[in-house]
């Protein structure tokens, strides 16, 4: 289970100076000013759940999916994935959750696909048997077979994401976080991306938190959204409540998160 409450992460960022001098005076006597990244949410997703944060650039998503994935220390507020605060119980929460970052890959570079895979599974002491079994079933549901001997910086988007997420998976995590798992990725690479985090989700009943700008990833996937903008949660529900206060039953859902974010007024 995951449990937020009144979550914060306030950012501190230098200020650009003004008038003469300015780069002189922010090097001796720098500003700051807050960015509240993170304003005050609160939510809990069951076990087996999977659920869609969703939320313009800037909205606070990122920001959320590393408060819970214990990579930063909250500013206020309590946090908790499967009992464990992600930031304290950094080892033991490590072996509970998998995530994903679609900008950003979690394996070695100049290492072939297959060799992060060993890598991996001594870290998270993987017995032989699992490996072979999880290493068959994701290179089956990803088609990594074509590009296991491959490094990663050799990788299309699609392939390197389909990597990342076998990676993220192979130590059986109860609870999944992706953070834009589908940006950039082309349309077919795109289904098999959705498909597969929805088996995992229903077959083996991993908790998987998404977010995305990509409304079809949401119609596709996921039953229940959370709006975020601003750092503020706009909405929280399924999505055919969603449907149903924003725009009525044919409503396009594009429209509809367009007229959320208009609801909500702030840009973040
Ligand atoms: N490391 C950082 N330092 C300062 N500001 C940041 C940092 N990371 C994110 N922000 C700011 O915090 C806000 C939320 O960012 P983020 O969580 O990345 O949003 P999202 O993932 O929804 O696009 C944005 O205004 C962003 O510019
Ligand atoms: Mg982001």
């Amino acid at each position: 289970m995951i449990t937020v409450k009144n979550l914060r992460k306030t950012y501190k960022i230098a200020k650009p100076q003004e008038g003469r001098f300015a780069t002189l005076k922010s090097l001796v006597r720098p500003r700051y000013e807050e960015r509240r990244a993170v304003d005050g949410i609160d939510f809990t997703i069951n076990d087996g759940e999977m659920v869609g944060y969703i939320g313009q650039n800037g909205a606070g998503k990122s920001t959320t999916i590393k408060m819970l994935s214990g990579i930063l220390v909250p500013t206020a507020g309590e946090v908790s994935v499967n009992g464990l605060t992600p930031h304290k119980d950094r080892r033991e929460h490590l072996r509970g959750i998998g995530v994903v970052f679609g900008q950003k890959t979690s394996l070695w570079w100049d290492v072939p696909v297959i060799d992060s895979l060993n890598i991996l599974k001594e870290m998270y002491r993987v017995d032989d048997a699992r490996f072979r079994k999880n290493l068959e079933m994701f290179t089956d549901l990803l088609d990594l077979g074509p590009f296991l001997e491959q490094p990663v910086r050799q990788l299309s988007l699609g392939q390197r994401v389909r990597a990342d997420l076998a990676a993220a998976l192979m130590h059986d995590p109860k609870t999944l976080f992706l953070d834009e798992p589908t940006i950039g990725v082309d349309v077919i690479a795109k289904e098999r991306l959705r498909e597969f985090i929805t088996e995992i989700n229903r077959e083996r009943g991993v908790t998987v938190l998404l977010t995305t700008h990509d409304v079809v990833d949401m119609e596709k996937m996921v039953k229940r959204v959370i709006v975020i903008n601003a750092g503020q949660i706009l909405y929280d529900g399924s999505m055919l409540g969603l449907r149903e206060r924003y725009g009525g039953e044919d409503a396009d859902i594009e429209d509809i998160v367009r007229e959320i974010y208009r609801e909500g007024g702030k840009t973040a």
